[in-house]
């Protein structure tokens, strides 16, 4: 039997093999999944690796410059940032359906990947080896729920294996495939990726995307990304973290209400508050937050947010509802 050692190990000696003396990339989002694969394939082929991180515009306040400053500074990986935010915002222009928006994210990745791996292979210090391998931080629970599992239906296309176009120029390697998110931490904390980020709750690929019902916008992601930093402060602040596995933050962009806010009526949009608890994400209850920290984040957001007059709590377990609204 395997000791939680021997996984890492296990995993570090068997990506290794498979990418031999070949190049990888890996993009970065921020979030758990990837840092873990990044830093486990860093381990494996070291400098064969280079990361890259897409600023798609989809990305809460602050995580561009936490994913440079804190994993860069944890682990020496090689890093590029390319800034992508128009491209996507173009992409996804007028799309509203869940579906659609999950696919052309997962496209675009793909595209500023290779574009990325191009640039890297054409750069100075290579020796002509071409990018061969992209690393991916899928975990079993993806793999299951996009139908990649034992004759399991397609929930929902994750942006990480639904929606690659055919022509796909890399291989992948998903060294998490076989884990759940307790042991990815365990194995992360095993190569000493820092605990805020094997800690971080998970945040999905396609990001705010998903979580605007409706078209993207920059307006809308703007507004929303303010609600959601809101959300996120009076949750921390009030020592939560570890008793919610995530809260999706989402703008009904699609949705008016009205209100009353001073001496005029106003007609804005309501923020949904998605707070769960969860072991693995396959199944959720919604979580019971103290009323006086919901208040507290209804008022905030109501106050400093002009566009939203109304915030809802979610309180459906999964299933029936799935976490994220998309
Ligand atoms: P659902 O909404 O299916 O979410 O209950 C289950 C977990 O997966 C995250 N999620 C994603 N992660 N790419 C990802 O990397 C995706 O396309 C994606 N969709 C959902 C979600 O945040 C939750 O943790």
């Amino acid at each position: 039997t395997w000791t939680r050692s021997s996984i890492a190990e296990e995993l570090v000696a068997s990506a290794r093999e498979t990418i031999g003396d070949a190049r990888a990339i890996c993009g970065l989002s921020g979030g758990v999944d990837s840092a873990v694969a990044a830093a486990l394939v860093n381990r494996a082929v070291g400098d064969q690796l280079t990361c890259v991180f897409v600023d798609h515009g989809l990305l809460r306040e602050g995580e561009a410059e936490q994913v440079e400053k804190d994993f860069v500074a944890a682990t020496g990986v090689d890093l590029v940032v390319v800034d992508a935010q128009q491209r996507f915002l173009d992409a996804l222009a007028g799309v509203s359906d869940p579906e659609e928006k999950r696919k052309i994210i997962g496209r675009e990745f793909i595209r500023v990947f290779e574009q990325a791996a191009r640039d890297i292979a054409g750069s100075a210090d290579d020796e002509g080896h071409p990018v061969e391998f992209l690393v991916q931080g899928t975990l079993y629970p993806d793999v299951v729920e996009s139908g990649g599992g034992s004759g399991t239906a397609n929930i929902k296309s994750h942006h990480n294996v639904g929606g690659l176009p055919d022509d796909l120029q890399f291989t992948l390697i998903e060294p998490l495939r076989t884990l759940f998110k307790d042991e990815v931490r365990q194995v992360g904390l095993e190569l000493g990726v820092p605990e805020e980020i094997v800690w971080r709750q998970p945040f999905p690929g396609p990001g705010l995307g998903i979580r605007i019902v409706g078209d993207v916008t920059r307006d809308r992601l703007d507004t929303l990304r303010v609600a959601d930093r809101i959300a996120r402060e009076e949750l921390t602040k009030a020592g939560l973290d570890r008793d919610i596995w995530q809260c999706p933050v989402v703008l009904l962009a699609d949705v008016r209400s009205v209100g009353v806010q001073g001496d005029g009526r106003t007609y804005g949009h309501p923020i949904v508050l998605r707070p769960v608890s969860s072991e693995d994400a396959m199944t959720a209850d919604w979580t019971r937050v103290p009323y006086d920290v919901l208040a507290r984040i209804s008022t905030r957001i109501t106050n400093e947010v002009a566009e939203v007059n109304r915030v809802v709590l979610d309180v459906t377990s999964k299933p029936p509802g799935t976490i994220e609204w998309e």
